[in-house]
């Protein structure tokens, strides 16, 4: 029966433009709206950016605009990239946006009439990353434990949340409702947490310190705390209060975030949600985390792992497929390229893509280019439970945001249909008259199965499946839901099959060098933060140099890192030895020994070229003989 599906992702901070992180929350929902739109559910997908608070503010400043151009010009990379990534939102929400401040500023004077905003001083540490104030004893060794830094002591008077009032309520529903946080650990999580007395919740920062925000209704000195505007922002997409589309989406509220903002979402948002007269939230849906070369992803540590160059570099449906694929729902997954690589030849390039160009290429040259005409006792049994069990399990699948588990289903799926092709072996039939019938009927079930495949996977790889849709003849007018996957009679006698491109071609190893960054200098493949680091560059004086006998090119070179050692260089057309001496220089001073005529060098110097040829670089502070370059 068709229901009503309202699907969020948070909305993300404009400082930063977005990383895989980001495309997995967001494709991961557009993965939900695309099912449940398939399913004929009535779907509202909303997605967008918060940009409001401190961050934002200091991201602007540094970049020397104000925080509006600043929010405009990151909300607008966001906006862009999901079409780029088939992400089909069907609301983009800015919390800039004019109703959306209203919204705001309604919830904060309903609240506050309720007796649950009072006036207050508050001392805290202030993680100015998380956008919140920390007790002492959530610290590590003084620092926040998200972003390893020192938080900021600050003191001042402020308005409050009286969240405390709604702590024994919330851990009541919680406990009543016990889907309400998924999966389990992260509901535990938010339990164990409710233990400790909860306390209020300051919610407002005076403008003498920050002005971005969305001013208070009933102070105008203070302006928002950005966690309860931001939050407001998934009641606003749906026109809270009085709009069509909160009385129907609402109470079906799915929220889909990753574990980092559990805290605001598991307990600051429901009492805020109790507080202001609303309903709970259906479900809090929290994944894990993507890291990068076995650590967070930042861009100090330069491990930023960026969706438009994977997809550039390995095709779309391939990057969804692979996200969705390798992150088990809840738990944290480690982005490698090698394992990309790896899924894109088995399960992509052999599993589904050979069965799609055997099938068709059988099918076009065995049944002269048409879908054949079959009648239904010739329907394979086996493939058809197949069918339905895979079509079982993903449904389940699909209930518990297990998406991973949606996938494996499909591919088991997949792998009965190769294995109905080596069993059956459609070619050693093609070779006699007589076996005709036979060889037709396997070619219907083949191509019966391709059209269950297609929709299948119609949520997660939208091109894919269009692709093949395509190839097996089958109309735009397909009936798309779980229920007419197992219409085995689907496919009509006579349309046209065609051969298309290959799906998903192998990826030979040599390809699989760390994504290149488009760059409009000629650079060489990118290179991790690690790589980098295992080059040990030290400030080299040069204590002696004189040009090596039989070259015009070479000097060799006395160095002092601390140590002294013998390096020769190539730039005696450019540098007499004596002017060399005392000099301060750059080399790399870990390179493998290596002799040039007949002169061990232990290092190199480095140089570039100039109009009046080679320069060596060096310094214009005093650098101390040996110190490590960074
Ligand atoms: N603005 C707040 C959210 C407010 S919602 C009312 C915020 N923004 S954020 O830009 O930091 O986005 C955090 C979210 O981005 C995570 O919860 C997750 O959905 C996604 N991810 C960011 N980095 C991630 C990984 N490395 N791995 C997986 N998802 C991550 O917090």
């Amino acid at each position: 029966m068709a229901k009503a599906f309202y699907i969020t992702t948070p909305i993300y901070y404009v400082n930063a433009s977005p990383h895989i992180g980001h495309a997995y929350t967001t494709i991961v929902a557009d993965v939900l709206a695309r099912f449940h739109r398939m399913e004929g559910d009535e779907t509202f997908f909303v997605t967008g950016t918060d940009e409001h608070g401190d961050k934002i503010a200091a991201a602007a400043q540094s970049a020397g605009i104000t925080p509006q151009e600043y929010a405009d010009k990151i909300s607008i990379q966001f906006r862009n990239l999901w079409p780029e990534l088939a992400v089909a939102n069907d609301y983009f929400i800015r919390t800039t946006d004019k109703n959306h401040v209203e919204t705001v500023r309604s919830i904060l004077q309903k609240v506050h009439d309720a007796g649950d905003i009072y006036f207050g001083q508050y001392e805290g540490y202030y993680c100015v990353g998380c956008e919140r104030f920390y007790m002492e004893k959530e610290l590590v060794e003084g620092k926040c434990p998200d972003h390893q830094t020192k938080p900021e002591y600050r003191k001042e008077s402020n308005y409050f949340f009286r969240m405390s009032k709604y702590q024994e309520w919330l851990i009541n529903h919680i406990k009543a409702n016990p889907e309400f946080i998924r999966p389990e650990r992260y509901k535990n999580e938010v339990l164990a947490f409710l233990r400790e007395p909860l306390e209020d919740l300051c919610i407002s920062r005076p403008k003498t310190r920050l002005e971005w925000g969305i001013t208070l209704p009933f102070d105008d000195k203070y302006v928002t705390y950005v966690w309860f505007d931001a939050l407001i922002n998934y009641v606003t997409a749906i026109d809270y209060p009085a709009g069509e589309k909160f009385k129907k989406f609402w109470p079906v509220a799915e929220h889909l975030i990753a574990k980092d903002i559990l805290k605001p979402h598991g307990i600051y948002w429901p009492t805020m949600l109790k507080a202001a007269g609303i309903e709970p939230y259906q479900h809090l849906n929290v994944h894990g985390y993507w890291n990068s070369d076995q650590s967070k992803m930042s861009k100090s540590l330069g491990n930023v792992v960026k969706p438009l160059d994977l997809k550039d570099k390995y095709g779309l449906d391939a990057f969804r497929y692979f996200l969705l694929r390798d992150m088990v729902f809840g738990l944290d997954s480690n982005f490698s390229e090698e394992a990309f690589v790896q899924r894109l030849n088995s399960d992509l390039a052999n599993d589904l893509g050979n069965l799609v160009s055997r099938t068709i290429t059988m099918a076009i040259k065995y049944c002269g280019g048409m879908v054949p005409k079959v009648k239904k006792e010739k329907y394979d049994k086996r493939l058809q439970d197949a069918a339905q069990k895979a079509v079982y399990d993903v449904e389940s699948a699909f209930g518990e945001m297990a998406l991973h588990k949606a996938l494996i289903a499909i591919w088991e799926f997949i792998n009965t249909t190769n294995k109905y092709i080596v069993e059956n072996e459609p070619w050693t039939l093609g070779n006699d008259e007589t076996n005709k019938g036979k060889l037709m009927a396997i070619m219907y079930n083949l191509l019966a199965s391709l059209r269950a495949v297609a929709i299948l996977i119609a949520p997660f790889m939208p091109g894919t499946s269009q692709k093949i849709l395509h190839e097996i003849g089958a109309g735009d007018n397909q009936q798309m839901s779980l229920a007419a996957i197992t219409k085995w009679d689907a496919l009509t006698a006579g349309s046209t099959l065609t051969r298309g491109e290959s799906l998903f071609p192998r990826v030979e190893k040599d390809m699989t060098e760390k994504v290149e960054i488009k760059s409009a200098v000629d650079l060489k493949p990118e290179i991790d933060y690690e790589e980098f680091a295992r080059v040990d560059l030290r400030v080299a004086t040069i204590l002696a140099a004189e040009m090596v006998p039989k070259s015009n090119k070479l000097i060799k070179i006395k160095v002092d890192i601390g140590e002294e050692r013998t390096i020769v260089a190539g730039i005696g057309k450019d540098y007499k030895p004596e002017d060399m001496v005392g000099k301060k220089i750059v080399i790399v001073a870990n390179l493998k020994p290596a002799k040039l005529m007949g002169v061990e060098s232990r290092g190199m110097l480095l140089a570039t070229d100039t109009a009046e040829g080679l320069t060596v670089l060096s310094f214009d502070r005093e650098a101390k003989t040996g110190a490590k370059i960074r």
